[in-house]
């Protein structure tokens, strides 16, 4: 799977090892930065990541940064965009099943490696429900 990655100074290092993770598993990543952990404004990378997931060039985006909230907030407003801020593994599992999230935005200071590891598996592996999900995703397209 192609999946676009960024981060902000908070989230860089987890940015780094989650990359390397899903290298290891054969995707493909697309990097739009940060490349330090010198200070930047979140948005800055959120759109890039956003814009791939958009464009169709990336088919997930995952987005780190010191709560994952800003970047959240930031991704959503691009359209054709469903971000979610997500600290467990069983939300990422419901983020995709439920509302077909394609964007996922991870905490890189409260929330371990090897919890984000298991928030991306849930969330790369976890199929949209459709069903009586699917009107209800259509609705939140309807207001980009
Ligand atoms: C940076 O200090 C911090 O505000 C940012 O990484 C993020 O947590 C914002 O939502």
């Amino acid at each position: 799977m192609v999946i676009s990655m960024g981060s902000d100074h908070a989230g860089f290092e987890q940015k780094e090892q989650l990359k390397a993770y899903l290298q290891q598993q054969g995707h493909t990543v697309l990097d739009r930065g940060c490349d330090s952990a010198d200070r930047v404004d979140y948005p800055d990378f959120a759109l890039p990541v956003a814009q791939d997931v958009a464009a169709g060039e990336a088919e997930r985006g995952v987005l780190v940064c010191g709560t994952g909230i800003g970047m959240a907030l930031a991704a959503d407003k691009v359209a054709g965009v469903r971000a979610a801020n997500i600290i467990t593994p069983q939300f990422a599992a419901l983020c995709r099943e439920h509302n077909d999230a394609n964007v996922i935005t991870l905490s890189g200071r409260f929330v371990s490696f090897e919890t984000n590891c298991e928030i991306l598996d849930a969330f790369l592996s976890t199929e949209f429900g459709g069903g009586r999900h699917a009107g209800r995703v259509e609705k939140i397209m309807s207001l980009d």
